[in-house]
């Protein structure tokens, strides 16, 4: 069937240069999952690479189970030709082949070598459910921790005083949990600062200035007087206070001034630059406001990650995990311990990954560093060298934009640099050619290549000349 189709000798060489890394690009429907059969499928057959030592990473379930049924239809069919032997052997482990989702695969990871994974005996895995239920338990911990603690009680006040809620801090401890793995380096890099009124005196100093300018003004009734008292009241009370909480209701009393273009030329002399000098008092104000709340937010935001941090280590020690932390805990001990390493490269022999462009990027890091085994201990995956043939990878980059949230195209482009060689399929069985030429034409336009960021974007070819059958 490949000799037939355009990408034909690439369809040839997935299915047949198994020594290769591969990194096999291409749409949905053009037959990616398809020769990743083929491919295992030669691995199996052809060179007699026992099925329990391959690992294929699907994105869902189903797509695991559809990958395992297809595989057994091609084991069945072999099993009365010259490769029957190895055919019957690769059914008979193709029920506990490390066939399935990501998650599912660091599980096994932690599961074969939990002493070094510093995990106890028995582990519990929570679903989707289980974690929402946790976390509503930690956040009701949190939150009384956050309102007891005398060393927040100040950011949490201010930050309150300008609208933070504490439903913003629930999210905010949300995406730090679904995020912790990147806690350490991207929020606590920096001690939190402390928190403090920035220097309020050019602001006190402008409103005093507009204050003494009110005398200029022609008419008592003018609609911009009254706002010239007010910047001076403010000022004056400003100057007066001594707690940050009555500065801060101050700054925002200011900011929420409305100038605007109030005020009559002929009852000043400048009524320009009057309305112009308010305005700018009122942006100060609001800069000022902003840069309060951003110190308070950065030292709340680094309470709470420090807190989601111990969490996550709670959960490690009493074996509660929850998705994320199984990819984690999986990455952590791929990277720190070398024997562990050696083992998993001897234990899988060959890695797949299906529909790269979907899963969370800590898969990578956890395929090199297993196709690498013990040498595989460079701190960025980056730098590991993934021996030939070990690695092959199927993703789709238009898909990547929108569907898992820490996915993303930048690993992606990064790990199609980095390992083997890219083949492109073109071929579309799936779609019909108006829908195709109308697909082709608005990704061509649209898809331009951009260092880093953005894949070149391929034209799919059409298979099917008329209505689609189902597949
Ligand atoms: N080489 C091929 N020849 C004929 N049909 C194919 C071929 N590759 C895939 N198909 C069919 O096209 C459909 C999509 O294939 P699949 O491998 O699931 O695509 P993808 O993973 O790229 O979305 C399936 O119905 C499959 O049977
Ligand atoms: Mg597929």
């Amino acid at each position: 069937m490949s000799e037939q189709l355009l990408d034909g000798p690439a369809r040839d060489r997935i299915k047949t240069d198994t020594d290769a890394t591969l990194f096999v690009e291409a749409g949905a429907g053009s037959g990616k999952t398809h020769a990743l059969v083929d491919r295992v499928t030669t691995l199996v057959l052809r060179d007699g690479v026992p099925l329990r030592t391959i690992a294929a990473v699907t994105f869902t379930e189903k797509a695991g189970a559809e990958l395992r049924d297809r595989l057994r239809v091609e084991f069945e069919k072999a099993r009365k030709g010259p490769a029957g032997p190895l055919a019957d052997e690769a059914l008979d482990d193709l029920d506990s082949a490390s066939i399935g989702t990501l998650h599912a695969f660091a599980q096994q990871l932690l599961l074969a070598h939990p002493i070094e994974a510093g995990l106890p005996p028995l582990i519990d895995v929570l679903d989707e459910v289980g974690s929402s239920v946790a976390f509503e338990e930690r956040w009701a911990e949190l939150q009384q921790q956050l309102l007891d603690d005398d060393s927040i009680a100040e950011p949490l006040l201010l930050a309150m005083a300008v609208g933070v809620e504490l439903k913003h801090l629930r999210s905010l401890a949300r995406l730090f949990g679904n995020d912790w793995d990147l806690i350490d380096e991207r929020v606590l890099v920096d001690p939190p600062e402390l928190v403090a009124m920035p220097d309020l005196t050019g602001l006190i100093a402008a409103a005093a200035q507009l204050g003494g300018a009110v005398d200029s003004c022609r008419d008592p009734e003018d609609r911009l007087l009254p706002k010239l008292h007010a910047i001076r009241d403010l000022g004056v009370m400003l100057e007066a206070a001594t707690d940050q909480e009555s500065q801060l209701s101050y700054l925002q009393a200011l900011r929420g001034l409305k100038v605007g273009k109030i005020g009559r030329k002929e009852n000043w002399p400048d009524v320009a630059k009057m309305r112009s000098d308010c305005a700018e008092v009122v942006e100060v104000a609001g800069s000022l406001v902003e840069l309060l709340l951003d110190a308070c937010l950065r030292h709340l935001s680094h309470w709470i990650a420090e807190r989601v941090l111990e969490s996550a280590e709670v959960r490690r020690a009493e074996g509660r995990l929850e998705f994320h932390d199984l990819l984690v805990l999986a990455r952590n001990l791929l990277r720190r311990d070398a024997s562990v390493r050696s083992a998993l490269h001897e234990r899988y022999e060959r890695l797949l990954l299906d529909e790269f462009q979907d899963t969370d990027p800590i898969q990578i890091e956890l395929a090199v560093r297993i196709a690498a085994g013990a040498d595989g201990d460079a701190p960025d995956w980056q730098d590991v060298e993934v021996p030939d043939g070990r690695l092959f990878v199927v993703g789709d980059p238009k898909q990547s934009i929108y569907r898992f949230r820490r996915a993303n195209i930048a690993t992606y482009l990064t790990a199609q640099d980095l390992l083997g060689e890219t083949v492109t399929l073109t071929t579309n069985f799936r779609t019909v050619p108006p829908v195709l030429d109308w697909i082709n034409h608005v990704f061509s336009t649209l898809i331009q290549p951009q260092e880093a960021a953005q894949p070149t974007y391929h034209a799919l070819t059409p298979h099917r000349t008329t209505t689609p059958t189902t597949a």
